[in-house]
Order: structure tokens, then sequence, then C-alpha cells
């Protein structure tokens, strides 16, 4: 650790002399946390980070939009456009990588989920399903189900490593959840949380902002600090070590997430890419995704924040949006090409200033919660690497059947638990219904089954599908077809055991 007068002689030859300008008046035990603090600090980098924070909060950006282009169509791999056979080889080439152990997910949830306006991780958010299960659950069971389905297919049984990466806030409750739950029945060993780094808040003229008069504000580096993280927890050994080549790497809210898709990996792997891009068809102009494109001929994701209005709401030949590839944050990494990105590229990703209102302490020593933006977070993003991919490709879903993310709290329209609620449980009314199920709602009415029929406020009958019962909708016609369902229904693995010995017993 280095001393306190080296840590003096580095802030102030980076022009940050006020961070210890309240040292006189902490206790002994404040001055000690706060020099652990700072000595985590990359002292090297303080000055450039700063300056650089200011620098990109106080001019435009240079703007993408002269040199933007819409994915061509036929580049775009989909599953609307394919055929069934194509489909099935693909999935069948990706359960087998995941059959020998060559798949793992990695999980970015180090995020402080500010907007949902909850204290905790946002894995650990229930949104009001009839199991009750969390995001996490959902995850973890899907996992066990796509090595099962694996194991099934190919005849080894293989393991799908769970990488997390969280950060200060979201480690430690992350590792007690998953304690407290035993892992959601998967291997403790194969679960591997690694933390990413934080880095200070700036104000407008680049001073590191004081959050208390021994604390810095400090938030996570984005979620391109993946790529630093797996450098600094020597994740990609771990990887090696294992065996894996694949990653499916996404973010946490997103409830209808198909983990580790075989279809997506069979088919990045049979296209021979190094990355790859989930995108669903943007549904409005404002919409909060990141639009998969073109800039100045590289593959690209221009964020929301970014782009301009006008651009986002151009519209094509056929009077859709131009830009219409909405990136879901679900992306396709081989491990070589992490690897290249962490150890050549990481200092070429570019640094986005998000501002936003950071709570402080004066010059006084006042405690100040700002009523506007004051202050400056500089984040990276996980997909600014995929401009060194050498073979990128992109893949169409359907949003109906794979995002859904939450990201606000109720009260608002869109992205909130009742929209993330309903989508899973009207996903699951259709599996069950396409199964050959009768779902009889509330009163004893049958539910629809087409869209048109629908009930007025689209309210979706509870019928809840455990992941270990089926991944995505396979294998219940021997449970359900024909049979008349009262709901709420939730069809768990005891639940699925009874109606196959009732199944059993009627064939007898
Ligand atoms: C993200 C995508 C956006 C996409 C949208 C889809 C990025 C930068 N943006 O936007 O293009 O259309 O999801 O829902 O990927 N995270 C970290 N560390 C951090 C910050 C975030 O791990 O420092 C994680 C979060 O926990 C979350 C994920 O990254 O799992 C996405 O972060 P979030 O801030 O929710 O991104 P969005 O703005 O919603």
């Amino acid at each position: 650790m280095p001393s306190f007068e080296e840590l003096k002689l580095h802030l102030d030859n980076a022009g940050q002399s006020h961070v210890l300008g309240f040292w006189s008046e902490l206790t002994e035990e404040d001055r000690d946390n706060f020099l652990s603090e700072l000595s985590l600090l990359d002292l090297s980098e303080l000055k450039a980070h700063c300056e650089g924070a200011a620098k990109a909060a106080s001019g435009p950006s240079v703007r993408v939009e002269q040199h933007i282009e819409p994915l061509p169509e036929e580049f775009v791999g989909s599953i609307q456009r394919s055929e069934g056979s194509t489909l099935a080889d693909w999935e069948n080439e990706g359960l087998l990588q995941i059959s020998e152990n060559r798949v793992a997910v990695l999980l970015l949830a180090g995020g402080q989920g500010t907007r949902l306006g909850v204290s905790y991780p946002k894995g650990m958010y229930n949104v009001g399903l009839p199991s009750s299960k969390t995001l996490y659950q959902l995850q973890a069971e899907r996992i066990r189900k796509i090595q099962e389905l694996a194991t099934l297919k190919h005849g080894s049984k293989c393991t799908v490593p769970w990488y997390i990466m969280t950060s200060e806030f979201t480690l430690k409750p992350t590792e007690n959840f998953f304690k407290e739950n035993h892992y959601f029945g998967l291997e403790p060993s194969n679960i591997i949380m690694f933390e990413q780094r934080m880095i200070p808040a700036v104000t407008f003229d680049g001073k590191i902002i004081l959050q208390n008069k021994g604390k810095l504000a400090m938030a996570p580096d984005g979620n391109g600090g993946l790529y630093r993280a797996v450098m600094d927890n020597k994740v990609l050994e771990d990887m090696t070590k294992r065996g894996v080549e694949y990653l499916h790497i996404y973010c946490v809210d997103n409830i209808l997430v198909k983990i580790a898709d075989p279809i997506f990996i069979g088919f990045c792997v049979s296209k021979g890419a190094d990355c790859g891009a989930k995108v669903v068809q943007k549904a409005y102009p404002e919409e909060p995704v990141g639009v998969v494109c073109r800039v100045g001929g590289v593959y690209q994701v221009v964020e929301y924040s970014e782009i301009q209005p006008e651009t986002a709401a151009l519209r094509g030949p056929g009077g859709g949006l131009l830009y219409s590839a909405g990136n879901i944050c679900n992306h396709f990494f081989t491990r070589t090409f992490l690897q290249k990105v962490a150890q050549t590229f990481d200092g070429e990703l570019t640094q986005h200033a998000a501002i936003k209102k950071v709570p402080f302490v004066d010059s006084d020593g006042n405690r100040i919660k700002p009523t506007k933006p004051n202050g400056i977070k500089m984040e990276k993003f996980v997909f600014d690497a995929f401009q060194f991919s050498r073979n990128f490709v992109a893949f169409e879903v359907l949003r109906e059947e794979e995002f859904s993310p939450l990201k606000n709290a109720d009260g608002v329209a869109l992205d909130t638990p009742t929209t993330a609620r309903h989508s899973l449980l009207t996903q699951h009314c259709r599996w069950a219904q396409a199964a050959g199920a009768i779902l009889l709602d509330d009163h004893g009415n049958v539910h629809p089954t087409t869209s048109r029929e629908k009930a007025e406020d689209n309210t979706p009958v509870k019928c809840e599908i455990s992941p270990l019962v089926s991944y995505f909708g396979e294998g219940l016609e021997k449970l359900l077809k024909g049979k008349t369902v009262t709901t709420p229904f939730i069809l768990d693995e005891k639940r699925a055991k009874e109606l196959q010995s009732s199944v059993t017993l009627s064939n007898e």
C-alpha cells in the first residue's frame, strides 16, 4: 500500500489535492479506511481519467450519425426467416458444444439498478410470479435444464459454468443470496463471482467528488469494465482450465433470457464468428435500447443515450425503422476474442460520460444532495469490443419469446415488474396451449388461444412453467395434451411427475 506522502504527491500531480482537504478532521479509523480506498485507485491513470471525464462531458461527442448505416438484412441471421431444419441444426450444434463443456455463461451484474429503485442487486428481485421466483433463480434453473438437455441429447454429463461479474455494491449481497438459497441446486464451485473496478465520479471541471470527508464518490466502471475485471481476477485462466471456448454474455434484467441458448451458440459457431449479438426489432424510435449497426464500415452498437432522436426515427423503404436492430445485451464471445480484447484493446475502448446527480461534501464540509446534475460518471460499454471482431454476426429473435427487461419500478408503462411478469406468464400460456392444454381462467372460462381473442386488459392467466420442467416450451405435450387446467397453475417438477404418472396410468 502506498504511504500517505506518496498518495498526496500523486493527488497533487493529478490536480486533486482537495481530496485530502479534511484529512486533519478524520479519526484514525476513518484515515485508515480512506487510505485503503485511495490506494485502490489507478494513480497512474488518475489525471487522464479526470481530465478525460471533464472533456467528454463538455463538448459534443464525435457525431457518429455521419457514418452510420443499418445492418444489411442478408447479414442478420434470424429465427423467423430460417427453415425449421436449419434451426434444428444450429440447436444440435449448440447442444453438442454444451455437452462437451465448451460453453459458459457470463452475467453482467455490477450495475446499481438506480431506475428500479431497490437497494439490493436486481437479480434478487421477485416480480410477483405465482412461484415467487427471483430473476437469479429463473436463470439458475435454466442453466440446470440446459445442462440436462445437452446431456440427454449427446450422452455426456456436462457443466455450464456461471461467471457473475459483480461490483462493490452487488458482490456481498449476491454471494449471501446464493448461499442462503443453496445455489439454487447448482454446484457452488461452478458459480464464479468476481468484482469489477470502481472509479471516482468527477465534477464538470475534472475534480474528484468527495461523498463525505473521508470517502470518494465511486461508481462501477460500466459493463465494459468486464475486460479489466477478467484480467484482475484471472477469470480467463479459469475458463481455459475448464476448457471453455464459447461464452454467452448477458445482462441481469431480462426475465425471458434464454441462457446458453443452443440455437444462438450453434448459429455463431457454424458461422465461425468470434463475436455476435442477439437483436430484436426495435419497438418505437425512443425505445431505450442500443442499435446494432455499422459506423464507418465497422460493426458497433450506438447506445440509445447517444443516438440523435431524428436518426432513431428514420424510416426505411418498407416503412419500418431504418435502425431497427435493437440490442438486447445478449452477446456471444469466443474465449479467444474475450482474451484479445482484455489483453490488447481495453485501453482503446471509448469512455462514455454519464451526467448524474452525485451527493457530495462542499468545501465547508456540508453534505449536499444536489437537485440538478453536478457530476460525471465514466463508463465503458461491453459492446464497444465489437469493432475489434474479425467475424461479427447478428441474430434476430422474437421479442415476445426472448426480451422483456426489468428496468423501472411499477408506475410507468414499460419495462416494469408487471410487464416482466406478464411477458413470462403470456409465454408460458402460449407454450401450454401449443402443447394442447385447455387453460381455464379464475372464472372457469376457457382462456383464449389467439391474441385477437385476448382478454380486454391483456392480463395473462397465471400459468407458470418451471424451467426445470421445460427450458423453452419443449417436452410439454406428453404432460398437457388434451388436459383441462385450472389456473393459477404452477407446473413444477412435482406436478410434472404427477401428470406424467396419470398419463402412464391411463395408457395402461
Ligand atoms: C443495456 C445496453 C443497451 C441495451 C439494453 C437492453 C449496455 C451498455 N447497454 O442498456 O444497449 O439495449 O441493455 O436491455 O450494455 N452493469 C454492470 N456494471 C456496470 C453497469 C452495468 O455489470 O458498471 C450491468 C447491469 O447490471 C446490467 C447490464 O450491465 O445487467 C446492463 O446495464 P444497464 O445499465 O441496465 O443497461 P441499459 O442502460 O439498460
